[in-house]
């Protein structure tokens, strides 16, 4: 039998909380097919979980920048070969280079700090809460609560001091906005390099109970090393947050009499709606190091795998019914935080702060409901929602 070939990665969403239909269609006709990547190379597309997890948990295969080809068109223009894994670009490493600062990073995500947090994350939310209700009716929820509270959590997490939080998420706002310009991106990203900078250097000097103030107490990593894994925690744990918190949001809206569900076990139904989502739904990709079998198919050295995170995470082989939202169902075994040794280390974090997001905003506002048009992040790497606008009974 021949291995069915798609060009290019399909993107369209008719239903904006459902993955391209071709995921399933491609899936159901074999769960890893050749496709051919938008700069001519001739890769895979993993669509079945069995297949994502597989590849994902592979030590055959490279997360290296250099090894890559992108899935989607590079919007900047920017080449991510021409300047490789930088030194501290542990997310992107393989093998002892890689465990090297995870074993040094997961020593700083404790239960201990996590658990210090919820508070505050619940402070957060509740403080963004009473500066919605008082502006009233019809509020965006992605500038006043969804994008706030992320941005936020992660200042907390790093320890970045009030004096520096206006300049810190100015830049980082037009660093993660994938439309920006390459030069103000460029901009923001020597901005933030350079307010690391100062931040690692203060913290030397006068330390701290925060995550940087760890790693620097370590003794381990140079200045270079340290404000780049900054900015990565930066740049991981906004986004995602942001757009779950946001398409979860709207989601919700969709399906209002699961909302009293979140209400009672946000738990459970932040890993059904991390499934249903999946919101990243462009990559992760690895590279064949060495020629290796997958599924029955031989992927040479030098191969790409693109991962569809969406095709694994409503494979009905592992989930049933998997294309409805059940809040209540146990979706244990998804793979929106990735799979492997490269499995998402703030998944802890980002999980307390949609607990306390969604559960804080029902319990606030039980008449939330769309108050207009959303426009969907249908080719951003992160899928999710650019606007949120809503309104309530306000008098209720
Ligand atoms: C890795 C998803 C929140 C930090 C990953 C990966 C996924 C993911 C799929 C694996 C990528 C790969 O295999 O190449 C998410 C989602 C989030 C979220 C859906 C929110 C709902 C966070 C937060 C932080 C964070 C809050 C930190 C504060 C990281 C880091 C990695 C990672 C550092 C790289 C780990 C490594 O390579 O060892 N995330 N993430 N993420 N995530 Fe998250």
């Amino acid at each position: 039998m021949t291995t069915p070939t798609v060009s290019g990665l399909p993107t369209q969403r008719p239903n904006p909380l459902d993955p391209p239909p071709e995921i399933a269609a491609l899936r159901s006709a074999d769960p890893l097919v050749r496709m051919t990547f938008p700069d001519g190379h001739f890769g895979w597309l993993a669509t079945g979980h069995h297949v994502v997890r597989a590849v994902l948990a592979s030590p055959a295969f490279s997360n290296r920048v250099e090894k890559m080809h992108a899935v989607i068109p590079m919007k900047r223009d920017i080449d991510p070969a021409a300047f490789g894994t930088l030194p501290g670009m542990f997310n992107r490493m393989d093998g002892e280079d890689h465990a090297r600062i995870r074993r040094m990073l997961t020593g700083q995500f404790t239960v201990r700090r996590m658990t210090q947090l919820e508070p505050r994350i619940a402070q957060i939310a509740e403080e963004h809460l009473d500066a919605i209700e008082k502006m009233g009716p019809p509020v965006d929820l992605v500038p006043t609560y969804t994008l706030p509270i992320p941005s936020l959590v992660i200042c907390e997490l790093l320890g970045v001091p009030y004096s520096y939080r206006g300049r810190f998420q100015q830049d980082a706002a037009v660093l993660l906005n994938l439309e920006s310009e390459a030069e103000p991106a460029m901009q923001a990203w020597m901005s933030l390099q350079q307010l690391f900078g100062e931040l690692i250097d203060r913290k030397r000097a006068d330390g701290g109970d925060d995550l940087l103030s760890g790693l620097i107490a370590q003794n381990e990593l140079s200045q270079g090393e340290l404000s780049i894994i900054a900015m990565i925690l930066l740049i991981a744990g906004h986004e995602t947050t942001a757009n779950m918190l946001a398409l979860g949001t709207y989601t919700l809206l969709q399906h209002p009499s699961q909302m009293a569900a979140v209400i009672k076990d946000p738990a459970t139904a932040v890993e059904e709606l991390l499934r249903y989502l999946s919101i990243i739904h462009f990559g992760p990709v690895r590279t064949a190091l060495e020629d290796v079998e997958i599924d029955g198919h031989l992927i040479k050295a030098g191969e790409c795998v693109a991962m569809s995170v969406p095709g694994a995470n409503r494979d009905p082989s592992k989930f049933d019914a998997p294309d409805s939202l059940d809040v209540t169902r146990h979706a244990q075994g998804h793979v929106a935080f990735g799979h492997g040794i490269h499995q998402c280390l703030g998944q802890q974090l980002a999980r307390i702060e949609m607990r306390i997001g969604f559960a804080a905003l029902l319990r606030r506002l039980p008449s939330l409901a769309l108050a207009g048009e959303v426009r969907f992040r249908d080719n951003m790497s992160i899928y999710g929602v650019h606007n949120l606008p809503v309104t309530w009974n306000h008098n209720a």
